[in-house]
This record gives C-alpha cells, structure tokens and sequence, in this order.
C-alpha cells in the first residue's frame, strides 16, 4: 500500500446575501462526493468552506432588511449550513470571511504583496451617489441606452440592443439605489499588479492545473495581456479595511478566497494534529484543489495564484471547474417553478435521488448539466430501486426464512465476483479523475449483470422445489455479497443508502477496500427497504412550491434594487405591450374581506375578496409588510380578475392584488379614491 496522500479541498464560498439553490448544489454535491471517495480510500482529505460575508450587495439588503450585516450574515450561514447537512454535504469546516483569521490573513498576504512592490496607487474617476454618499458599481447605476435610447438599462450594457459601454456614457443615469443622479467623482484606488506574474501564469495554467478547455480560455486572456486589478472600494463598504490605508476596504473579492485559508487556519486551531503551513507553506507536499463554477475562473486560475506566489504561499494543485445547471433544459426560472431552492427540495425529497442523478450526469469537463425533472423520477427509480436496492429485496427473505438470516459460505458465481473485483480499479479511476458519469455507468453495469444472474436462477421458483434448499441460500448469499460490493462502489454518492445498508448487512463502517473481501457464514439483520421510488407527484409540488417562493420574492425584490444574484435583474420589467394587450385586462375595484395568515407561509396572505358579483381567494406575497393583516379587513383595493387562476401549495390563488415598492416592509397595497364600489372596473 502506498502512503495516504494529505488533500485540502474547497468548494467556492457562497455569497452570504441569499438562499442555496439547486445550481450551487451540484458544486456542493460535486466537490462532497469526490472528498468522500479520498477519505473511503484511506486517504487524509479535508474539506473546508465558508460563506462570504462581504461587498455592497450584503451592506444594502442588511439595510433594507433593517438589520445590522453581521446579524444578516449569521442567519444566512444558520440557513446554509442546514442546507448542506440536509443534503449530506460533509465539511470538515465551514467558516465566514467575516472572521478574524481572515483580516489576519487578508492583511498579511495584503502587506507581503505590498512590500514586494506588486501593488500599485493611482485615483480614479467614478459615479457617486450624492445622497447614499458612496461610489456606485456599475449594477448599481440605471440609465438610457446611449446606442437604442431604452429606457432603465443597468451599468455596462443594454439589455435591449446589447451594446456595451462605460456608465458615463449612459443618458440621464441615476443610482439604483436611491434615484438620485449620481456625480463624477475622483478617489484613489488600490491595484495588484497582475502583469508581474504573467510569465509565471503562463506556465502555471499549462502544467495540468486545470482542465484542456479552462486553460483554453485562459490563454485569451494571458495572450491578450493582463491588467492591473482594481482591489479597493471606498467607505461605506462591508468589508475589511486596508492596513494603514483608513476609509479603504478591501475588494470582496480580494478577501474571498483567502477565505479559503482562514477556514482551514480555523479548524487548526482547534484540531491540534493538524498543521497550517503542511498545506499552505512554499514547501507544502499536501495537495490543494478548488472546485469551482464556470463563471469564477479568473479569480481563481489568475488573480489567486499570483497573490499566492507573490506572498509567499504555495499554488493550487487543481482548480476543477464545472458548468452550469439548467432544469428541463433551459436556465432555472422563477416562473416555471424551475429555481428551486435546496431548502424546498428537502421539503419534498431525499438528498440522495439528487445526489445520485448529479453523479449519473457529472463528467470531468466544463459542460452544463441538465437535470430533466422527468428523466429524473426516471433514472432513480430504474437504477437505485429497480437494479440497486433489488438485489438485496430480492434475496434476503429466503435467506431470513430459509436459514434463519446467516448467509452460507458458498459462491454461487465466482466469475461474477470476480467481474466485480477486477472493475473496482477501473471504477475508482474514474472517481479520482471526477469522472462520475463512467463510475456509475460502470456500476449499473454490473447491477444489470447481478440481476440477469439472480433472473436466470430464479430462487424464487427453486424454493418450490424439493431438495433446492441449498442451492437457493448458495444464490442468495452471493446475491447479498454482490448487493455490498455495489454498495461499496456507491458509498461516496449515497452515504445513507450505505449506512443504512450496513446496518443491514450487520457490519462496520465499509471502506473501499472491503470490496476485495466476502461475506460468509455471517449473520444478517432484518430487512428493511432500503429506498422507496420517487412519486411524480412529489416533484410537481416542489415545482409548485418553487412558484409560490416566486410570488413571495416578486412583492420582495421589486424594481428598485438589482438583486444580487441577477437573476430578475436581467428579466425585461416592462417590455412594450400593444393596447389590445392592455384591454384584455380585467381590472376591477376589490373589498379586502378578510386577510389572513396561511399555516406553513413565510410570505404570503390570503386575502377573501368581494368584487361585486363574486367572492375571490388570493394569496398575495405581501405578509412582510402587514405582519397584522386584520388591517387590511373592509379596505379597498385593486385587482387582476382575469389572471389564469394558479394552483399554489396552499390552495388556488384566483387574481393578484396590486402594490407598488422595493419590497419587505416597504410593500404599498394600491387603492381606490373613496367612493369606488367593489366590483367596478378599472380603465
Ligand atoms: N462568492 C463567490 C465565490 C467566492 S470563492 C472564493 C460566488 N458565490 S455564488 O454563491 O454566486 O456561487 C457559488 C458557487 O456556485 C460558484 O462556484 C458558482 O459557479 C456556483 N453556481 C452558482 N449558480 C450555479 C448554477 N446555476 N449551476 C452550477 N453552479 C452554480 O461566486
Ligand atoms: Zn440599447
């Protein structure tokens, strides 16, 4: 046996501003599985994470939430860190970059890259918001379209004719943030000099650190030149500030993967065995992998090693790159119901039917993945129920009532098991190599071939049999021996599914080299089923569920400020509509009847309301806003009557109300002049 190899593993820090959705679980999950093969294998791999804690976009939903940051960012790692639990993500750490060893570190790697001459000063000229009295990003900026002339276009670029631009150059821009028109103003920046480290990039990238396609792209950019990196933002910033430089914060994003080191350092600190600089010295013969998104590679192939080497620190071993999810084969949307969150997956199903179609679908390249809800309920059901888990239903009741729950010591197919034992290298190739999909197509195939052997000799009928007594428990304790090997193989992916199997089974924690042994003359617990198949109906709820998040967050995040993620920034708010469109509206006067509170609803009200000839049931995501809602009892407002009623987890929703603001408790409810009688129509 060779030494056990000594791996840190990360995956990317999520922002601390929102919830974790299906999309960064298959990082999550990804990074999980493949840190759980190392540690199956006997090998020492630890795996840290944390959340990232700073940037403006938490500054200012801490403050529309009415909240401090640090308030916000605690409840938001209490909601992560029970979200990958949930999903079996097991982290050895998960920190926050709001920490101690963090300034420690960001200040320390800050001043190393400083003294070494690699950071430059010069001011810069930027759009100021002269109410909110800070710079703007260009997010945070609205304007007209210098190119088209549309209206309200973010930052750099139209939406509309998708030209690119400088913020300066948009027409009568204004802050997206208060609506006050911003002024140009001049302020000194801090930059990393990238360009010193070019040479050192260049061979870094090519030396098998990251995937054909990643070094690829990254040769553009190296071939293109590199810049100076602007990594300094002024007060009022949520962040660290910089050492001897008061009223200037560290970029985010500069921090962020020194994040990385902090959470480790943090864990050393309480593990006493373990030794930072074994992983991080110069020296270091530990290995160092980042798994990572598509979209976050320059950060992570560019900008980090170059601050790594000019501080003093060693490089990553790999940065593992993967691609982007897509639901049903297009980008997850709130409005089919296709941005589900982890927290309203966990709500419907288990962790491990997700796990397993992640890993059935992951390959080692950068490709989108695509999870198609229907191929979904498909493949679990046919691979981990219908072959996995079958093996073991099928064979161990005779052996229960046949022989009394001991497996006999004989192998009905030795050249199966060895089939078996001779895949297992192949397998684990393609576990270390991140290659997931041939892991598991590997050992469905040997799923096929156990349950085409159990087929042929059929215990079931030799159990009619006089005299096939032996026979059918020689069969079924070799199928029960094949059933652990599978078992074995899918440890990393299905953690429950193993230990619940090992309490069947009757044995210590397996590890992969378990697979080289047989069990015999062993005695079984009883058994249970071990996984149930999806029902259909459960992923219908969780889409369904997934709108009503929608109809919540919509009232939340409304137009005033960009959400973080971008996600509705980027949705056309109010594209041109014709006046039939208009017409075919039915707006009517409204009598709010009852508001009330719905059992198991963070956000929504359900509003009984009178429009004259008929009575309406509406949930409306405005409980933010009138925690109380027997207020709104007998008042007025505005309606939709005609909106396609919308079968919502509660019940059905027959209308929207109308209200206007950024969302939280600034939620306005629309109404009438006194005077207005429920039920006349709007025009
Ligand atoms: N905070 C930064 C990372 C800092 S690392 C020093 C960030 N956070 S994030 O929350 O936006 O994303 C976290 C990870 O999830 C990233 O690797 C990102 O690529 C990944 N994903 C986010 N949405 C995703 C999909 N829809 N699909 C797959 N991965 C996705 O970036
Ligand atoms: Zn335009």
């Amino acid at each position: 046996m060779s030494e056990p190899r000594k791996i840190l593993v990360t995956s990317a820090l999520p922002y601390a501003n929102g919830s974790i959705h299906l999309g960064h679980m298959l990082e999550y999950i990804q990074t999980d599985m493949w840190v759980r093969f190392q540690k199956h294998r006997g090998n020492q791999c630890i795996y840290v994470c944390a959340d990232d804690a700073h940037g403006s976009a938490i500054m200012l939903r801490a403050e529309k939430e009415g909240i401090t940051p640090e308030q916000l960012i605690a409840n938001v790692q209490a909601e992560h860190s029970a979200d990958f639990a949930d999903f079996l993500v097991d982290f050895d750490n998960f920190h926050s970059t709001h920490a101690e060893e963090n300034r420690e570190l960001s200040s320390q790697i800050y001043l190393k890259l400083r003294d070494a001459g690699h950071i430059a000063t010069r001011s810069i000229t930027q759009y100021f918001d002269p109410e909110k009295k800070m710079f703007l990003a260009d997010r945070f900026i609205k304007g007209t379209c210098p190119k088209c002339g549309t209206e309200d276009q973010y930052g750099d670029n139209c939406e509309k004719c998708g030209a690119t631009y400088a913020p300066t150059d948009l027409k009568d821009p204004k802050s997206a943030i208060s609506g006050a028109t911003p002024v140009l103003k001049d302020s000194q920046h801090f930059f990393f000099k990238l360009p010193d480290f070019q040479e050192m990039l260049q061979t870094w990238t090519r030396s098998g650190t990251l995937q054909d396609a990643v070094a690829n792209k990254i040769a553009e950019w190296l071939d293109a030149g590199l810049q100076q990196w602007d990594i300094s933002r002024d007060a009022p910033y949520f962040g660290f500030e910089i050492p001897g430089e008061p009223g200037k914060y560290f970029y985010v994003w500069l921090d962020a993967p020194i994040g990385y080191m902090a959470s480790f350092k943090n864990l050393c600190n309480r593990t006493p065995e373990l030794d930072f600089d074994a992983f991080w010295g110069k020296d270091s013969t530990a290995e160092l992998y980042h798994f990572i998104g598509k979209d976050i590679v320059n950060f992570h192939a560019l900008f980090w090693p170059a601050m790594l080497e000019g501080a003093g620190y060693r490089k990553p071993t790999g940065i593992n790159v993967h691609g982007y999810l897509t639901v049903n084969g297009q980008k997850m949307s709130k409005s089919r119901g296709t941005f589900i969150k982890a927290r309203t997956y966990l709500d419907h199903l288990s962790p491990e039917y997700l796990r397993y179609y992640y890993a059935a679908k992951l390959g080692r390249g950068v490709d989108d993945l695509d999870l198609n809800l229907e191929d979904f309920v498909q493949k679990v059901n046919s691979d981990l129920v219908g072959k996995v888990v079958n093996i073991a239903s099928r064979c161990a009741g005779f052996i229960n009532k046949g022989n009394a729950g001991v497996m006999v010591d004989t192998n009905a197919a030795p050249e199966l098991t060895e089939a078996f034992l001779a895949a297992a290298p192949s397998i684990a190739d393609a576990y270390e190599a991140r290659d997931f999909a041939r892991a598991m197509r590997e050992i469905m195939g040997l799923a096929d071939r156990a349950n085409a052997w159990i087929a042929d000799k059929a215990p079931w009928s030799l159990n009619k049999q006089e005299g096939k007594q032996d026979e059918v428990q020689a069969i079924c304790a070799t199928g029960i021996n094949l059933f652990r090997q599978l078992v074995i193989f899918l440890k990393p992916v299905l953690p429950l599914l193993a230990a619940d199997a090992e309490a069947f089974l009757n044995v210590a924690p397996l590890t992969w080299n378990d697979h080289a042994t047989l069990l015999a003359n062993h005695q079984l617990n009883e058994f249970k089923p071990l996984m149930t198949r999806i029902d259909p109906v459960k992923v219908q709820a969780m889409t369904d569920a997934s709108k009503e998040d929608l109809t919540a967050s919509q009232t939340d995040t409304g137009a005033a400020a960009p959400a973080g993620n971008g996600e509705l920034a980027k949705d056309p708010l109010s594209p041109e509509i014709d006046f039939d469109t208009f017409a075919a509206v039915d707006l009517r006067v409204a009598l709010i009847v009852k508001a009330e509170h719905v059992e198991g609803a963070d956000k929504l009200l359900r509003l009984t309301l009178d429009i004259g000839d008929e009575q309406r049931n509406v949930f409306s995501g405005i409980k933010s806003a009138y925690p109380d809602p027997s207020r709104l009892d007998g008042r007025l407002t505005m309606m939709i009557a005609n909106l396609k009623p919308r079968k919502m987890k509660f019940g059905i929703s027959e209308g929207m109300v109308m209200a206007a603001g950024p969302g939280g408790e600034e939620i306005y409810l629309l109404s009438p002049d006194s005077g207005a009688k429920p039920g006349q129509r709007i025009k």
